[in-house]
């Protein structure tokens, strides 16, 4: 996968800018608060319609302008497409195939895959469980088309029974409806389970590899944890869909007298082990940061062996965060895939090997 040019209209800090980029490596070079980040963000949001640092779209957009557009063009499998985010400051987030728009951004979700590496990768494992999600949801919508319309549709319907839990102490007749929303949350989250179940195994053994490459001796697992009654997350939809429902009705008083959703594979995490020992409270520094870059660089693998083709790497200003060792060992493994480089340092140029050099200051290449 090959993005070949982007275009920035009014996004974050830039004006108008286009860009033709290098097969191969990009380094992109400047001082802080100039952009680096930004054009990343850009790229990553063709890719997954989300701004990965905020929840927020419409920051994204220019201060004191109302749209922001960013176009890519890229080839995937020999195929040429052209893609275009339209973010709005008043209405919601559009987005274009080819001249065409799209109607649901999960349909776009996938069509530029990118796996994105930025410092807060390397807390992954001693960070809360909401990242561990967000890094398998983010590979999952990419890589199953399914699976992005799938969550977005627990999304909703989870915000809704929120909103039911949260209203009913003014209204106790909108209990009533709580069992219906439950019952599609149990019916969507069997779906999700299985896909995060399937992912995880395969993720698992990859990571373990490139771990025990990275530290000879040392043991990765990475398991999948999910709803308590859940027996086996590889099973068929039903059978998850009929223990899921158990664990709600288990819980629906409880989440009627405390107004939260307590059940529901929306609290999914991933447990980490070292040696066979929780990796978050007992591996040193060192060991884990071996493993989120285990993670991530596997992510990246997984991405090849379902397409055949390398995702584009955007690695943000991470290897500043990395020592010699390990910084050798990520630059080693990036092979034939295209690569974004983010870094203030103008000297660590040469190690990279950048096809292009891209200088950024305010929101403009010099
Ligand atoms: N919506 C927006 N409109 C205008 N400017 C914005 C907007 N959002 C962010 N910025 C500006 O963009 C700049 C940050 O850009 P970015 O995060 O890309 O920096 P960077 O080059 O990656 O810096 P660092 O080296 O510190 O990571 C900030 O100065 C910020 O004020
Ligand atoms: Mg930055």
């Amino acid at each position: 996968m090959i993005l070949n040019g982007l275009k920035l209209h009014n996004f974050r800090n830039y004006g108008d800018e286009p860009f033709a980029f290098d097969p191969a490596v990009n380094l992109i070079l400047g001082e802080n608060a100039q952009g680096k980040t930004n054009l990343l963000e850009a790229i990553a949001a063709l890719s997954t319609t989300r701004l990965f640092r905020t929840g927020q779209k419409k920051e994204g957009v220019r201060l004191g302008e109302n749209e922001a557009v960013i176009t890519g063009d890229f080839v995937t499998e020999n195929i040429e497409i052209e893609l275009k985010m339209k973010i709005f400051r008043e209405k919601t987030t559009e987005i274009w195939k080819n001249g065409s728009r799209l109607r649901r951004l999960s349909d776009a979700q996938g069509l530029l895959k990118t796996v994105l590496f930025c410092p807060d990768d390397l807390s992954l494992i001693r960070a809360g469980a909401t990242a561990r999600r967000k890094f398998l949801d983010t590979a999952l919508c990419q890589l199953r088309p399914g699976y992005a319309t799938v969550l977005a549709e627990y999304e909703r319907v989870l915000a809704h029974k929120v909103r039911i839990l949260r209203d009913s102490e003014d209204n106790p007749s909108l209990l009533d409806l709580l069992d219906d929303f439950t019952w599609r949350l149990c019916h969507l989250g069997a779906l999700i389970i299985r896909y995060r179940a399937r992912y995880v195994e395969s993720l698992s053994a990859r990571a373990g590899e490139i771990h025990a490459e990275a530290a000879p001796g040392e043991v990765l697992e990475v398991g999948y944890d999910t709803v308590r009654t859940v027996a086996d997350p590889l099973a068929s939809a039903e059978i998850i869909e009929g223990q899921l429902l158990e664990h709600a009705q288990a819980h629906r008083a409880a989440e009627i007298a405390s107004r939260s959703t307590l059940s529901g594979c929306h609290k999914d995490d991933l447990s980490i082990l070292l040696n066979g020992l929780p990796a978050a409270s007992y591996g040193s520094q060192g060991q884990v940061r071996t493993a989120a870059l285990a993670l991530k660089l596997a992510e990246r693998d997984m991405f090849y062996r379902a397409d055949g083709e390398y995702p584009l790497l955007l690695l943000d200003d991470v290897l500043s965060e990395l020592d010699r060792k390990r910084q050798d060992f990520v630059l080693n493994r990036l092979g034939d895939g295209q690569v974004f480089i983010t870094s203030c340092e103008e000297e660590a140029a040469p190690r990279f090997g950048a096809g292009k050099i891209f200088r950024i200051a305010a929101g403009r290449v010099v």
